[in-house]
């Protein structure tokens, strides 16, 4: 086995990508950095969304809570992409793709994941990430308008007609992969925001629609995240469900944050990533996070 903290084995890179707008991508790419960390792997972070930062920002966040309150708080590595300056579009993409492919090879270099967050739209630098996915997350809220990113839907029989948009997108990356010779995309989809009151009609149709498309799709389904205060509270302290408890004097554990650890757990576990597993049973690991 690879020692992780010395970042010998490969670097893997983790895609946050869905085409519709506040679906969880920055969320969960948070919270997945930070549970890397306190299991003590090296991790780097590129935010794509270049107008909201949203993934920065939280890390920013942090950096100000773990300055002010005197606190050694894991971080990742960041970095930035310098503008696209061209006039040209041809001129500029190619500047962009040659930004973004320098950016990776260096942050690969030096650590064990690379997180990308993407934007909530098709941009061309989130089509390129898309490509660079070894593992690519797509978090959909409960509804179809979400879903419809992935395909179209039947409106009486609930079955899948077409591939969308978003999917041929993934397609598209996945064929470049093949031709660079480079491993199977490894696509998870899984729901964010459930809501523990909706109608359970709707959420059985979600989860039927989204079975039929897992086959259609080569994508693994995997358990999601229920919709919780706790999400949108972490945000201005750069905190998150992994670690607020040990890093937040304030904080109460509650029967609802225990669900929320439980689920992140759970979705960490079916990301199946290399050495994870592994790392739950090295206690040193916790100790190189920093937190212990
Ligand atoms: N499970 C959850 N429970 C409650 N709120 C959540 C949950 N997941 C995300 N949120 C909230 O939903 C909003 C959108 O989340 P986020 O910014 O992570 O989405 P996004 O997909 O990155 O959006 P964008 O496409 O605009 O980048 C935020 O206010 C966030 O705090
Ligand atoms: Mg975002």
């Amino acid at each position: 086995m690879a020692d992780k903290r010395t970042n010998t084995a490969p670097a893997h890179t983790l895609v946050f990508g869905n085409e519709k707008g506040g679906t969880g991508k920055s969320t969960l790419a948070m919270h997945v950095v930070a549970s890397l960390l306190d299991r003590g792997f090296a991790v780097a972070v590129l935010d794509l969304d270049t107008r909201q930062r949203s993934l920065y920002r939280y890390l920013e966040n942090r950096v100000r809570f773990a300055e002010r309150h005197g606190l050694r708080l894991p971080m990742p590595t960041t970095a930035a992409l310098p503008p696209a300056k061209h006039a040209g579009l041809s001129a500029r993409q190619t500047a962009e793709a040659e930004a973004l492919a320098n950016a990776l090879a260096r942050l690969r270099a030096g650590h064990r994941f690379v997180v990308v967050d993407c934007p909530g739209s098709d941009t061309h630098l989130s089509r390129l990430a898309h490509a660079e996915a070894d593992t690519l997350v797509t978090p959909v809220n409960d509804s179809f308008i979400d879903l419809d990113l992935l395909g179209r839907v039947d409106p009486d029989s609930y079955q899948v007609t077409a591939l969308s948009h978003y999917a041929e997108m993934v397609w598209d990356a996945r064929k470049r992969r093949s031709l660079r010779g480079a491993s199977a995309m490894d696509w998870v989809v899984t729901r964010n925001r459930l809501s523990p009151l909706q109608a359970a009609r709707n959420m059985r149709h979600v989860d039927s629609v989204l079975r039929s498309l897992r086959q259609r799709l080569a994508f693994r389904y995997v358990p999601g995240f229920t919709e919780r205060v706790i999400y949108r509270e972490l945000f201005p302290k750069g905190l998150t469900l992994v670690d607020f408890l040990r890093a937040d004097p304030a904080a109460r554990m509650t029967i609802s944050h225990v669900a929320a650890r439980q689920e992140m757990r759970a979705f960490m576990d079916a990301l199946r990533l290399p050495g994870w597993a592994e790392a739950g049973v090295d206690p040193s690991s916790r100790r190189a996070g920093g937190l212990e």
